[in-house]
């Protein structure tokens, strides 16, 4: 048996050990079977609700190292309950033309699809790093479709924000041209937390666009919508507002947390407040969760330390945030944590963790829980 068939049995039959029917629950960390009995291949991912049916957009990943790039492409899967998933196929294809964006063999991360109602077009925006470049492109791509399952079409891809400055960049962000060349950051590994005075990325970055490497989209009550993303060799976050046919960023952001370096932010809204969820930056392997919180979204923000509590919590229990899912609304609204326990030796193997948020004051809190009991 080819070894791609073989992990794709293994899983199967893992599938199957689990039980066969309509799950009641999916176990945290264990295999989550599709409708046909394959554990979820949706890695990174993102929920989108449209009426009654939630899809999950994620990574595709294939068996081996290999699978951490771009083989296949976005996958989508479809429920009513969040625990018998359909297997929607493919909703972005990479392409096997090399000199393409999305060429297969490229980097496609973190994918995230939501719904514009003025244009009636469901918007994918993913982390892109160019075939052959590392992570050295930090672009945002970006693809549509008129049906939420795809397939979507690739547009374009980008650096955000050119030729802009963040709104609370410094005079030192826009003197720009005025500190010696050999001071200005050129790549490698970057102290943590930067020497201001020396590193202006912010800076150098703001003809050609901003860095964008891992990243979330949210949604707003009124219907706008933002970017966050890891941006400045990943040292700092930057908030982008998204133009009103969620096609691009409109040139208004804010960076936040400079030198702080953090990784795969979820944003969510409770109370009429503005929370994120994220991690630190030490690659595939977990770390402490952190959050923070804010009354306006483009405001100032404010650290609220790790929501993770109890065994494995310096360690999110070995996962890496990737999106909150509100259920509900209003003062029954619920949070899902969805985090990713990576497998980067073998990424097709790599673990959900579904995690339910409760909060102490303003402070989101997250507990272990063996299984996920969906929407009850
Ligand atoms: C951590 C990020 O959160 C992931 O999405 C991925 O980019 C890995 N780093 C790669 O090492």
């Amino acid at each position: 048996m080819k070894k791609s068939m073989k992990t794709q049995f293994l899983l199967l039959v893992a599938a199957l050990a689990v039980g066969c029917g309509a799950p009641k629950e999916l176990p945290n960390g264990g295999i989550w079977p599709d409708d046909s009995g394959v554990h979820v291949n949706a890695h990174g991912g993102g929920i989108l609700k449209q009426g009654d049916t939630y899809y999950w957009y994620g990574q595709f990943m294939i068996e081996g190292e290999l699978g951490n790039t771009a083989q296949v492409g976005v996958s989508c899967y479809s429920s009513k309950d969040l625990l018998n998933w359909k297997n929607e196929g493919i909703a972005l294809a990479v392409s096997e033309d090399p000199g393409s964006d999305i060429a297969k063999g490229s980097i496609i991360e973190r994918p995230k699809v939501i719904y514009n109602a003025r244009t009636g077009k469901y918007v994918m925006w993913f982390h892109l790093e160019l075939l052959g470049n590392g992570y050295k492109s930090a672009r945002c791509g970006i693809a549509v479709s008129d049906t939420p399952t795809g397939p979507f079409t690739y547009l374009r891809s980008m650096r955000p924000n050119a030729g802009h400055y963040a709104l609370n960049a410094t005079p030192y962000h826009k003197r720009n041209d005025n500190y010696p060349p050999a001071q200005r950051f050129t790549g490698g590994v970057l102290p943590s937390p930067i020497d201001q005075g020396n590193m202006n990325i912010h800076g150098r970055d703001m003809a050609g666009g901003q860095m964008s490497r891992d990243m979330n989209l949210f949604v707003d009550t009124d219907g706008s919508a933002y970017l966050i993303h890891a941006s400045e060799e990943n040292s700092t976050l930057h908030i982008s507002r998204l133009t009103d046919d969620y096609l691009d960023t409109d040139s208004l952001y804010v960076r936040l947390f400079p030198g702080r370096f953090h990784e795969a932010p979820a944003m969510f809204k409770r109370g009429g407040k503005y929370y994120m969820i994220t991690s630190d930056c030490t690659g595939w392997a977990p770390n402490a969760a952190r959050s923070m919180c804010a009354d306006e979204i483009l405001g100032e923000w404010r650290e609220l330390g790790n929501p993770c509590v109890g065994e494995d919590a310096d360690l999110t229990f070995h996962g890496q945030s990737t999106y909150v899912l509100q259920v509900g609304e209003g003062d029954a609204a619920r949070y899902i944590f969805m985090a990713d326990r990576w497998t980067p030796e073998n990424a097709i193997d790599g673990r959900y963790l579904w995690l339910p948020i409760s909060f102490e004051g303003e402070r989101p809190v997250i507990r272990w829980q063996d299984t996920f009991c969906g929407l009850k």
